[in-house]
């Protein structure tokens, strides 16, 4: 009988049930994996969490709408699902305009090539359609989880890794970057608003909090939650704009967050945020899950030299056969390749991608040169970041964070 069960007895269902659930795959803003190792079903995600495709319709739209060649993510599927962006492009078309809020938890000092694509999109989108930008940095959500991490420690974490945000070139005159900690103050109030919408029971469901989780973790979803509406940001949209829509470029395991954000825009006389939403770079050793922090060799780290680059991309998955021979009878498993699925988010020229799939696929190339294309790609990336990083000062931090109008957001 559940009644006269003892703590201990619970405990033990629960972690058989946890068991099972984790040979399922699971994805969550707090974790993301594979069913049995695997890949990652997009597929399945899309039908269960309901959100939608991008098709090619929308990737021409957005062509015919920015007169710009859509970004290599939206070319290759990276950015692949969405909730009313179709909307967003609609009410564009009409002349109305929008803003973009993305964000980051600043959990560590360097950043992966993972953490960098949200940021490299939403720069795409400033730019494509001339919108403003919000960038959270959600500093007390890396407090209330981490086991180790201080408040000092998630602030400074914070003002570092906008400095790797700023290097992706977001342009000061149309962009506001903020620490929970430090700017509590304007957001505060729609956060309780939106508090006051959600039970415990939903968020229970929504997030799998459980009982012995420390009790600030349920407060921060709609810490997460406010951004997304006009109203938290009375120095840029007070007025007119008080209620203009905003979409949120993100990686696909933060859409629980917004759905129960969406969920509760009506109730509030708020619209609802729209979603663009990525797969996940996989790690370098398998194409399971997402690159992890905790693995340095599972991930291109933007402080990783030509070396390190040369070395991780050399011992990366490779779906080619172990012997020439062997490659070229039976070409490259392309579906398990990392190098190649690497190649496809990163390398911008469609009919150089096109002609390595081909090749390597039917065995005409070996998987070395592959290897070699992509060291040359990703030394790139990272050389460029590096760069731009290394110009990034610390007023220039206090000037993309100063609370401040921004009177040519839409120019
Ligand atoms: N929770 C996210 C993380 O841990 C950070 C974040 C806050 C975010 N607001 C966002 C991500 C909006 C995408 C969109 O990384």
């Amino acid at each position: 009988m559940i009644e006269t069960m003892g703590e201990k007895a619970i405990q033990e269902i629960k972690q058989l049930l946890q068991l099972s659930e984790s040979m399922e795959q699971v994805v969550n803003p707090y974790e993301v994996s594979a069913k049995d190792g695997g890949k990652i079903d997009y597929d399945k995600i899309v039908e269960k969490f309901g959100c939608k495709r991008v098709d090619q319709s929308l990737i021409d739209r957005v062509h015919r709408l920015t007169s710009r060649d859509p970004h290599v993510f939206l070319r290759r599927g990276v950015f692949f699902a969405h909730r009313d962006f179709n909307e967003i492009l609609d009410s564009f078309e009409r002349g109305d305009k929008f803003y973009l809020y993305t964000g980051r938890g600043p959990s560590s000092e360097a950043l992966h090539l993972g953490h960098l694509i949200p940021f490299m999109f939403t720069k795409y989108l400033q730019e494509a359609f001339k919108v403003p930008v919000v960038i959270q940095l959600t500093d007390d959500e890396k407090f209330m989880w981490s086991k180790t991490l201080k408040v000092e420690d998630t602030k400074r974490l914070a003002r570092e890794n906008i400095k790797d945000i700023i290097a992706c070139g977001f342009d000061v005159e149309k962009t506001f970057i903020f620490s929970n900690i430090e700017h509590a103050g304007t957001f505060y109030e729609n956060t309780l608003k939106i508090g006051k919408c959600v039970t415990v029971n939903k968020a229970n469901a929504i997030f799998g909090f459980a009982g012995e989780d420390p009790v600030g973790k349920m407060g921060f979803p709609p810490v997460q939650a406010a951004p997304s509406f006009a109203s938290s940001f009375q120095h840029l949209f007070l007025g007119k704009d008080n209620n203009l829509r905003c979409l949120i470029p993100c990686a696909i395991d933060q859409d629980p967050y917004f759905r129960m954000t969406r969920d509760v825009a009506p109730r509030l006389d708020y619209s609802k945020s729209a979603l663009i939403e990525s797969k996940f770079l996989p790690s370098l050793k398998a194409m399971n899950g997402k690159m992890s922090a905790s693995n340095p060799n599972s991930a291109i780290y933007v402080t990783d030299t030509t070396k390190d680059i040369k070395k991780k991309v050399n011992s990366a998955f490779s779906g080619g056969k172990d012997n020439s021979t062997e490659q070229e009878n039976a070409g490259a498993d392309l579906e398990v390749d990392i190098p190649f699925k690497y190649l496809s988010f990163f390398l911008d020229d469609d009919a150089e991608l096109e002609h390595i799939k081909k090749e390597y696929g039917e065995g005409r190339m070996l998987s070395g040169p592959v290897k070699q294309r992509l060291t040359e790609v990703l030394t790139e990336v990272v050389e460029k970041h590096r760069k731009a990083r290394a110009a990034v000062t610390d007023e220039m931090v206090n000037a993309f964070m100063a609370v401040r109008p921004l009177p040519k957001m839409f120019d």
